[in-house]
């Protein structure tokens, strides 16, 4: 959940250092820090807050050197406070470590290294590290780092530099990501591309359990017995580089209206010939397909919302049984794996790390693995057997919103594909739907050409302390992340249910002052879902509807309503969410939050 970079070269260390963070900030942002090596010692800064009170001490004291290493937090042991920023240090302040991961035995190692006198400074399970390496560091300090390794265990990113070897970055890793880039007289790495792509376009992806030496002049990979592995670069293409705000005022404002895009692109590459061709380039055979007794989809937040609408479209269109499970339970409960099941793992970052457990849970009972990211080269891509990439292109704003809307678009067409195979869905249905799928474009555009609706209704309602959101049928996961997007970016208490379940319980909730948000679109239990309106309605609750144009009943129940396009009751989920993202959205900034940066909050979660 941290970033890390780690830099060699001749270049300004503060700037290219600051560059890459900038770029990392996504992944982490309560505190930050840098350490160089000049003049034979490590010089130090961190900061609490936010990246911007880092660069501003980098600015008025910049720091001096040709190698360093820097570090955004997102803490998991110890407060964000000046001491618990990375790098941290070894006792004679001549080790710097900079860590994204957690080490599960840190107390046991601490305990120890008290013992043998080491000093600690900090509340952070990171801090075991440098002084570990301190311990063992006689020789080399891969060798050292290598003893290290082998002592702690847990998820762990990490990049060294010492001032006995002050022209090198050893770093290593096991279960978090860790890219190298190429450069021509200097070498990076970074824990993510992002970080990178704007020095070099030269990248080595590092695998688990190795280690690998950067100097400014070379780039050495081990395994932990020492051995050189040999890796080649590979050359990245491609939309790397589009994370700017491109005149929004925020990254989730911009990523919520480049959704018609993402999805027309989608279509021109996937649907262009008019046939629905396989949909993706994906390994596993048709024969392999029509087989298959049991999906399992495992996910985590808005993926997992993602999945359980998937789990609605594969059941109705390929009627093959389909479960959805969060990653951090399926890892752990031992599920049964028997039959022909393909496992789905949906992902925006790929790096996930509880939907990566799942995914080596899955290959280990022997299933195959079917991956839905947005980032190609990602953990979780390069793990599965079989990837479909939403390209969605980068997604900053911590909240997701057309990476959602694109790994729903991904299922659709997978289900669509996989139904036409099984021969459920007629070749004429299938025209038809085929022809509704490429209208979503435009009928997402006429949602966002009207979100100053959903601005006013925000601005009614953005004071309440706690929303509800319902749903049904295809549509209850929408309103699971409709609540779940309110409550990351305003910190308002919202929690979504299928509508049908009110009156068992959290109907108690309702008063006059409880906003309850029904997504109500044309669909076949329209009624059903009237009614469950009108029964909070009577009870004094305050309802925002979100239903199809030309609903004009539902106006007997609220004024608070805005409209999506007409489409069939299937696709609704695709501009449903668009309104609900607004919503949020606009709470948020009336609020005066950081809508992009949430508290507590990290883009890419990589611990457990
Ligand atoms: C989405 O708004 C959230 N920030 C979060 O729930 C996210 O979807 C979850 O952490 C899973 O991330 P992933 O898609 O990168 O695996």
């Amino acid at each position: 959940m941290c970033g890390i970079v780690g830099y060699v070269g001749a270049r300004d260390i503060n700037a290219v250092i600051l560059a890459g963070l900038w770029k990392l900030e996504y992944r982490g942002y309560d505190s930050s820090g840098i350490a160089t090596i000049y003049d034979g010692e490590i010089r130090i800064k961190r900061a609490i807050g936010k990246l911007k009170v880092l660069a501003d001490v980098l600015d008025k004291e910049p720091l001096k050197g040709n190698i360093g290493i820097g570090h955004t937090r997102w803490a998991t042991h110890g407060e964000p406070s000046e001491e618990n920023a990375h790098p941290q240090l070894d006792c004679s302040d001549s080790i710097a470590v900079v860590h994204n991961g957690i080490i599960e035995n840190y107390i046991n190692l601490k305990e120890k290294l008290i013992a043998e006198h080491h000093i600690f400074r900090s509340f952070t399970d990171t801090e075991v590290i440098p002084h570990t390496i301190e311990k063992y560091y006689t020789d080399s300090l891969e060798n050292a780092v290598i003893k290290a390794m082998n002592e702690i265990e847990g998820s762990y990113a990490f990049a060294v530099i010492s001032t006995k070897e002050p022209n090198k970055i050893v770093c290593c890793k096991k279960n978090t990501p860790l890219v190298i880039g190429v450069g021509e007289k200097d070498n990076i790495v970074a824990s993510d591309i992002l970080a990178i792509v704007g020095l070099t376009r030269k990248i080595i992806y590092l695998e688990d359990n190795e280690i690998c030496t950067l100097t400014k002049d070379s780039v050495k990979i081990t395994d932990r017995n020492s051995n050189e592995i040999k890796r080649k670069t590979v050359y990245l293409n491609g939309k790397v580089l589009e994370a700017d705000k491109g005149g929004f005022s925020h990254f989730m404002l911009k990523e919520i209206y480049e959704q018609p895009k993402v999805i027309h692109e989608t279509i021109e590459k996937r649907l262009q010939s008019g046939e629905l061709f396989k949909p993706f380039p994906l390994s596993i055979k048709d024969s392999e397909l029509v087989k298959l007794s049991r999906i399992l989809i495992q996910a985590c937040g808005t993926s997992w919302h993602a999945g359980h609408v998937g789990k609605y479209i594969i059941e109705s269109l390929c009627r093959i049984h389909t479960e959805v499970d969060i990653s951090s339970e399926f890892r752990y409960r031992n599920p049964v794996t028997s039959g022909e099941t393909l496992v789905i793992a949906i992902s925006q970052s790929g790096e996930t790390a509880d939907t990566l457990a799942g995914i080596r849970e899955a290959k280990l009972a022997f299933l195959k693995v079917l991956s839905i990211v947005n980032v190609a080269g990602s953990t979780i891509a390069r793990e599965s057997n079989d990837i479909i990439n939403i390209d969605a292109g980068p997604e900053i704003g911590v909240a997701s919103t057309k990476a959602y809307t694109g790994q729903l678009f991904a299922l659709y067409l997978f289900a669509l594909y996989f139904s036409r195979l099984k021969w459920i869905t007629k070749d004429d249905d299938l025209a038809l739907m085929l022809k509704e799928v490429r209208e979503i474009p435009s009928k997402m555009q006429m949602i966002l050409d009207r979100a100053s609706q959903v601005e006013e209704i925000a601005r009614k309602f953005h004071q309440s302390s706690n929303f509800i959101f319902l749903g049904r049928g295809i549509n209850y996961p929408s309103a699971l992340e409709g609540a779940l997007k309110l409550k990351e970016v305003s910190y308002i208490h919202a929690t979504g249910y299928p509508a049908g379940e009110m009156k068992h319980g959290p109907i108690a909730l309702v008063d006059k002052n409880l906003p309850i948000v029904c997504i109500i679109p044309k669909s076949n239990i329209y009624e059903k879902m009237f009614s469950n309106i009108e029964e909070v309605k009577a009870r004094g609750g305050q309802i925002i509807a979100v239903a199809t144009e030309g609903d004009k009943k539902i106006k007997e129940l609220t004024e608070n309503i805005f409209y999506i396009p007409e489409c069939s009751e299937i696709l609704s989920p695709l501009l449903v969410a668009l309104p609900l993202q607004l919503l949020a959205y606009y709470i948020s900034t009336l609020r005066g939050l950081d809508v992009d940066k949430p508290r507590n909050l990290a883009k890419s979660v990589t611990v457990e």
